[in-house]
């Protein structure tokens, strides 16, 4: 498999330069996360280093590999083109740079939308990119705070913002986002509750 000098030096290649300025930084979080989470910090490198691997893939191209490759879900062509680039991005990294770990490839798939039953690295990548020091989004301070205390609450104010958002832009949200929210929320009310008793 990719070592993590050859995965830096293919993302210096394929992205623009404050993309990859972006990568460092989601690689940083990813590992500070891992580290406080007890995940593997090899797999949260390598996974963070390629999550925009397909970034700036011509929009054509991922539509081809969308509508042929049968592991890629085909609603995600009724969906903003924004979204594409995590999916086909785990599939090139698989069959152009050999990545064959099924937990890097997921977490670089899940990372803009989330999914279903999401697994620690999963939740360490979508977070990390999320949560970067360069990101300004409304609300992302609370969820700072929130990924050094739990990382499910995170990941849940993460979509919660998210879908917020596109509602507030009349956009659609992907059925993953709220798949993740509502998962999550529910897990987080749980553990809630359980504290109180
Ligand atoms: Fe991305
Ligand atoms: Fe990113």
């Amino acid at each position: 498999m990719i070592d993590l000098t050859q995965a830096w030096k293919v993302v210096n290649r394929v992205l623009k330069p404050e993309r990859y300025e972006h990568t460092v930084r989601v690689v940083e979080t990813a590992v500070q996360l891992a580290e406080q989470y007890n995940a593997d910090t090899h797999k949260a490198q390598v996974a963070s280093i390629l999550h925009d691997y397909a970034k700036y893939r011509d929009r054509e191209e991922m539509r081809r590999w969308i509508e042929s490759d049968k592991r890629l879900p085909k609603d995600l062509l009724t969906y903003h083109h924004e979204l594409w680039h995590g999916p086909v991005g785990a599939l090139l990294a698989e069959k152009e740079l050999g990545v064959r770990d099924s937990d890097i490839l997921s977490a670089i798939a899940c990372h803009t939308t989330g999914k279903k039953h999401m697994k620690r690295l999963d939740k360490i990548v979508f977070l990390a990119d999320y949560i970067e020091p360069g990101r300004k989004f409304p609300g992302v301070e609370e969820v700072r705070e929130t990924a050094a205390q739990d990382l499910d609450k995170a990941c849940m104010q993460a979509s919660r913002n998210t879908i917020q958002f596109l509602l507030s832009k009349s956009q659609t949200v992907y059925p993953d986002t709220f798949h993740t929210y509502n998962e999550l929320i529910q897990r987080v009310k749980k553990n809630e509750m359980e504290g109180k008793k």
